[in-house]
């Protein structure tokens, strides 16, 4: 096991914001979570990277407790997320943002830049520019590609489909595909859920802080109350 979480419960104030989530990734496993606004799903994702203080409950890694573990030696563990909302350093060139994905190590990898730039090759051909000025597209592969850098063992995408035009989403779930494919195991957050549904070996489904369903992608997809509440009744998906 990679990852387990185990009765989490998470507040903000008062309020509970995760409410007794237990969840499980396996290594080479690509798991979604979907679920809609609020449910709890960049909690969720937060609480595994260390920015939000677990109030009951565990989360294992590498079997190892890393329930109250800082957030940057869970990244030294091979824990790593592409931040919400992007998050890349608009002033720095997209090889300076590269860079600063790679700092848990002293040295920067050329292997790693070599990853990153076959994946995307867009960046490559922009490497020299500047963060703020490339595209949405653009800015979330840099995003996806400064988390590669860091080597992680487990790479958490929260909705790396937001705001895409369809041609750029259908990309970057191919390119999601292929990162899993190459090693990594992924843990996907995505309100784009036939897509994160098809991609998922396994998934689970989030309602207002609690796990309602789990089952394999495909078994999800066709499950009649995730099809009524989440894929639109659209019964071309699958
Ligand atoms: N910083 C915050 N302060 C207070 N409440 C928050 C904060 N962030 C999220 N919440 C609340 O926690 C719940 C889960 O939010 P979130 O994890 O962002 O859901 P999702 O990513 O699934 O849309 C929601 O009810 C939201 O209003
Ligand atoms: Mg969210």
């Amino acid at each position: 096991m990679l990852l387990e979480l185990t009765d989490v419960h998470v507040y903000y104030g008062k309020i509970a914001a995760l409410k007794g989530i237990s969840i499980e990734v396996h290594e080479g496993e690509i798991v979604s979570l979907i679920g809609a606004n609020g449910a709890g799903k960049t909690t969720l994702l937060k609480t595994i990277s260390g920015l939000r203080t677990v109030a009951r409950g565990s989360i294992t890694f590498r079997g190892e407790d890393i329930t109250h573990l800082p957030g940057h030696q869970r990244v030294k563990l091979g824990l790593c997320q592409a931040p919400e909302g992007r998050g890349i350093f608009p002033g720095m060139t997209v090889l300076e943002n590269l860079y600063m994905g790679a700092y848990p190590y002293k040295e920067i990898r050329q292997e790693d830049l070599d990853r990153v730039f076959s994946l995307f090759p867009r960046l490559a051909e922009r490497r020299k520019q500047a963060g703020g000025t490339l595209s949405g597209g653009e800015q979330q592969m840099l995003a996806i590609g400064r988390a590669l850098m860091s080597r992680p063992r487990l790479l958490l995408l929260d909705e790396p489909s937001m705001g895409l035009a369809p041609k750029l989403i259908a990309l970057i779930f191919s390119i999601i595909k292929e990162i899993n494919e190459q090693g990594t195991t992924v843990l996907l957050v995505e309100q784009n859920a036939t897509q994160a549904l098809s991609l998922a070996h396994r998934a689970y489904v989030l309602e207002t802080g609690n796990v309602v369903k789990s089952g394999t992608g495909q078994s999800l997809l066709n499950d009649p109350d995730v099809r009524a509440a989440y894929l639109g009744g659209d019964l071309g998906a699958a």
